[in-house]
């Protein structure tokens, strides 16, 4: 059975159609790229299968339970989390404290303030931030951030983690550091990931299947290799600036 399933979703804001018939399915233990140019309605799928807002028509489905008109909260405890493409610690909490809270209200919520921080620093020293744990949160640079964001989001003890752009804006080196934190996690965390980046590159090494999102329709699922020369792809990546 798949981890997830997405049934003919649409979303709308307005007139604007953000998201229009999409379906597919993440099986547990996958990698599933979504890539697509600015506005093409990635993060819109983000936000509606973590509840943050509500599909017009379709249905989402995780290990066979309907996420439609859950909260975000509810959508958090059933092991569905992500991350925010523009970063959202609480800036005057320190680092630590902003993963305590995410441990606190997640999935495998722990009955002590103790119990929090001991789970919470193993996952800064995870992710590479165990040095910056007493730091405020807004004093962190843009690589520090996002690395804060994926803690956040794995520290609510997600099956599914979902990346919104957690590399853009870093530096090639960190990109490196970034695409190998993602790799230890997955298998520590036994993860399904679904992953957002705007740069094929990124995603082409990482994914086991890629989606390719296009003003707001899907139109090209496969393999990195079949994807990179699915003429729809080349004709919306390339024959646009062509
Ligand atoms: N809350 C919102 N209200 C109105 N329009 C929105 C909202 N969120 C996204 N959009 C619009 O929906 C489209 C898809 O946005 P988005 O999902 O953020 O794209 P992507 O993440 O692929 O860049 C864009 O045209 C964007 O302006
Ligand atoms: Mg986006």
């Amino acid at each position: 059975m798949s981890l997830l399933d997405i049934i003919d979703v649409s979303k709308s804001f307005g007139g604007l159609q953000a998201l229009q018939d999409i379906s597919f399915s993440v099986e547990s233990g996958e990698i599933v790229g979504i890539m697509g140019a600015n506005g093409a309605g990635k993060t819109t799928l983000f936000s509606l299968i973590a509840g943050h807002a509500r599909p017009n028509k379709g249905e989402m489905i995780m290990a066979g339970q309907s996420l439609k008109g859950l909260r975000p909260n509810r959508v958090c405890r059933l092991g569905a989390a992500r991350t925010f493409q523009i970063v959202r610690p609480f800036r005057n909490l320190t680092v630590l404290d902003n993963v305590m809270t995410a441990v606190l209200f997640g999935r495998d919520h722990k009955s002590s303030k103790a119990e929090a921080e001991i789970r919470a620093r193993q996952v800064l020293d995870e992710i590479g931030l165990a040095e910056r744990a007493d730091q405020a949160a807004g004093t962190l640079t843009l690589s520090g951030q996002k690395r804060l964001e994926v803690a956040k989001a794995l520290a609510t003890g997600p099956r599914l983690l979902m990346l919104d752009e957690v590399m853009a804006g870093l530096t090639p080196s960190e990109v490196k550091e970034m695409l190998a934190v993602i790799r230890r996690l997955k298998d520590s965390y036994e993860l399904t990931i679904l992953i957002i980046e705007h740069v094929m590159q990124a995603l082409m090494g990482l994914s086991d299947r890629i989606i390719v999102l296009h003003h707001g329709e899907m139109i090209a699922e496969g393999t990195p290799a079949a994807v990179a020369k699915d003429p729809r792809v080349l004709e919306a990546y390339i024959g646009g600036a062509a």
